[in-house]
């Protein structure tokens, strides 16, 4: 069984009309779907924003439906330079931008009870995704570029080239974004393989807000046929 955590409803919505013999169950106000997904076994979830919102979810998921795997995608802000809108960075770690005690001598982002400030995914699961965006674009009749990169969580919407250049500079961060490293920290908990994929909506600047707005969608059909591909 693989999870699907999307972080949005409308990523959610796209894979559902695609299930097949569904069941659906709610559990604290959270709707999983489990059923075939292109002649997988799948339950999907939305996580809902946030890094809470993402780890209560992630442990449902681990706690009630035995799934053996973990893919989370949503949309990110871009923080590499060469990144655009519609682009897509799979983590190849994740970091909690908004994690700090270094007031105590620790790193900036390392997680209490973790050993390192990287949160790094499956590297079979990491690298078959990959390998899936790469015949995506070779496929596409529109030009977009896939990275590896490291990816920041936090519970803040960036905005701002200030906040931008701080989180890309200080973590050597691709891309920003606000479940992520929830999703990585409780399946490393768990000892279960994850990965996380992310399409850009926005640069995470000063029009991240009309940016995201504009690009979210175009963003999003980008990650559904990722995991098309990489299902099939
Ligand atoms: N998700 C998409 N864009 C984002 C941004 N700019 N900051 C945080 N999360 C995001």
């Amino acid at each position: 069984m693989t999870g699907i955590i999307t972080a949005m409803d409308l990523e959610m919505d796209t894979f559902a009309i695609e299930t097949q013999d569904v069941k659906e169950t709610k559990l604290c106000g959270r709707k999983f779907l489990q059923g075939k997904l292109f002649g997988k076994d799948v339950v999907l979830v939305v996580s809902g924003i946030g890094k809470v919102n993402a780890a209560v979810t992630t442990q449902m998921l681990v706690d009630n439906f035995s799934v053996k795997k973990i893919i989370h995608t949503g949309v990110a802000g871009g923080l590499a330079p060469e990144l655009r809108p519609g682009d897509v960075v799979v983590a190849s770690a994740l970091v909690q931008h908004d994690f700090d005690t270094t007031e105590f001598g620790d790193p900036k982002g390392l997680v209490a009870g973790f050993c390192s400030v990287d949160m790094e995914p499956d590297q079979e699961l990491f690298q078959s995704i990959f390998e899936s965006c790469k015949k995506v674009i070779a496929s596409d009749t529109e030009e977009w570029q896939v990275i590896k990169g490291r990816v920041a969580t936090g519970d803040q919407f960036i905005a701002s080239k200030e906040k931008s250049l701080e989180i890309r500079d200080f973590f050597d961060a691709a891309a920003c974004e606000m479940e992520g490293a929830a999703v990585a920290q409780v399946a490393l908990i768990n000892q279960i393989p994850f990965v996380v994929l992310r399409a850009i909506s926005d640069n995470a600047s000063t029009g991240a807000k009309t940016d995201y707005r504009t690009f979210r969608e175009k963003a999003i059909q980008r990650t559904v046929k990722i995991l098309q591909e990489y299902l099939k």
